[in-house]
């Protein structure tokens, strides 16, 4: 879209009009030349690409240029012309130029390039102006679209599940508390412990680890919706997978059946990928040639090929058969870690694999249980270089089962009456899962830490801003 006042440089680049007199805003990436003529690289964030600007020295004055400098955020209106260098196709000849905001040379935290992505998280507030943020962030947003599209297509409904609830929902990770009691001094009640009917809700409340018990709620009324929100989990996991701060994709669908998940799962991943593929191509060319040489070849290998299906039993076959030394130990009733999980993936079968009937102690109440007495109905998408991406499952849709199973895990019936109500009324067969966006984004843009791929990252000990 070209405005009155504004040309996007992505736009300019693209099929901009050579002759026409042109403005460009943006921040000076960099500027270099000699006493006849500077020329300036200037970045807007519509593309990965500068658009160059040739300014005349003498014209614009030594004294004045010597501001045009990186970190430099201004206004050049000029003519585009086709330019005579091979590294783009079109430039601006500068008619005239504005700084909007200077950035001291002496200061500026970008002035050089090449800086470490941990130095760049100790400047969350500048990274935007990368590259390599640019184009993070141009896919988390093309993803984002993308998975609204695709749900949309397919007569899903966005439900907006709360983020604050009264419901530690599964066990899913600990929670963090929300309230409004006076800390220095709460009420406490006969028994000395914090009186939660003072507070706000009159009840204890939490920020939600999953939208997926609300989502349930949903599905079993209008067949097929999916929340796509922020999750908190207060786990102190330091690892380059976990945030504090997430955002999850839950889709939750009244009459299907853990094949017709798993074929969803595998629909919508490759549909995501594909999406990249056609639509973020500077982007992801950008990261595979910075940071992984075999991003777009993984991304098109996992496109083209069908995911392995295979039960948590067999699974744990293969591994204890493994040649390989494990930091933790492998055996029936084991939680899979991300070892196990990345030799299944990129050693056995070279093929992303979903998992399935994993034993009913390691996961969550609401997975429907197998005849077998040991195992449910889950499902775990495990992908390249990330390990788990999905995690998922039928639902236990019958009442007894399920009542029985919350007993068993100590799961309060009284506090998750309106859960148990869906299945006294109208209940149905059901399935769901959630992808991590961030865990998405990571095998999109071929970053390795997750802190890399959300602009504003939540880990212990770290809350900037
Ligand atoms: O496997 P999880 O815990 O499943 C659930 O929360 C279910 N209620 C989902 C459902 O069936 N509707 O989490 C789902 C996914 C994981 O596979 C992983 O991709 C991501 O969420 N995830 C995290 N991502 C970043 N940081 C964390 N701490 C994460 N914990 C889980
Ligand atoms: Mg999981």
């Amino acid at each position: 879209m070209t405005l009155k006042s504004r040309s996007k440089i992505a736009d300019l680049l693209k099929g901009g009009v050579v002759g026409a007199e042109v403005t460009a805003k943006g921040w000076v990436r960099t500027r270099r030349g000699n006493k006849n003529v500077a020329f300036i690289a200037l970045n807007d964030g519509s593309t990965i690409h500068n658009i160059q600007v040739v300014a005349d020295v003498p014209t614009f004055g030594d004294d004045f240029l010597k501001d045009v400098n990186t970190g430099a955020c201004i206004k050049v209106v000029g003519q585009l012309v086709e330019s005579p260098g091979a590294q783009q196709p079109v430039e601006i000849q500068a008619k005239s130029i504005d700084i909007y905001g200077k950035a001291d040379a002496a200061t500026y935290p970008l002035q050089k390039k090449g800086h470490s992505l941990e130095f760049l998280r100790e400047i969350a507030h500048l990274r935007p102006r990368t590259n390599t943020f640019g184009a993070v962030l141009r896919i988390r947003h093309a993803m984002a679209y993308a998975i609204h599209k695709f749900y949309n297509d397919k007569g899903f409904y966005y439900l907006h599940t709360p983020i604050v609830t009264a419901s530690d929902a599964e066990g899913a990770g600990a929670m963090f508390r929300v309230t409004t009691l006076d800390m220095e001094n709460p009420p406490r009640n006969e028994n000395g412990k914090v009186d939660f009917t003072e507070d706000f809700f009159g009840k204890e409340t939490n920020l939600t680890v999953s939208g997926q018990l609300e989502g349930e709620l949903g599905a079993l009324a209008l067949s097929e919706i999916y929340t796509f929100g922020p999750t908190f989990r207060a786990e102190n996991s330091n690892t380059p997978r976990h945030l504090a701060e997430f955002w999850m994709i839950e889709p939750e669908m009244a009459f299907y059946d853990i094949e017709d998940n798993m074929d969803l799962a595998e629909e919508f991943l490759k549909y995501l990928t594909s999406y990249a593929l056609e639509h973020c191509k500077d982007d992801l060319e950008f990261l595979n040639k910075m940071w992984d040489k075999e991003l777009i070849e993984r991304l098109n290998f996992v496109v083209t090929n069908k995911f392995v299906r295979l039960s948590y039993t067999d699974a744990i076959d293969i591994l204890a058969k493994a040649d390989q030394k494990w930091e933790f130990p492998v055996f029936w009733g084991a939680d899979l870690q991300s070892e196990h999980e990345r030799y299944l993936v990129e050693k056995h079968f070279k093929k992303p694999v979903i998992l399935t009937d994993y034993p009913k102690d390691i996961k969550a109440f609401y997975m429907k249980q197998n005849d077998d007495g040991k195992t449910v109905r889950a499902m775990d998408v495990l992908f390249p270089k990330i390990g788990e991406i999905i995690g998922g499952s039928q639902r236990e849709e019958n009442l007894e089962a399920l009542t029985t199973r919350m007993a068993e895990m100590g799961v309060p019936q009284d506090e998750m009456w309106w859960y148990i109500d869906t299945r006294k009324f109208g209940s149905a067969p059901h399935s769901g899962f959630g992808l991590g966006f961030e865990r998405l984004l990571l095998f999109v843009t071929g970053m390795s830490n997750i802190r890399d791929v959300i602009p504003f990252p939540r880990t212990p000990n770290n809350c900037e801003f």
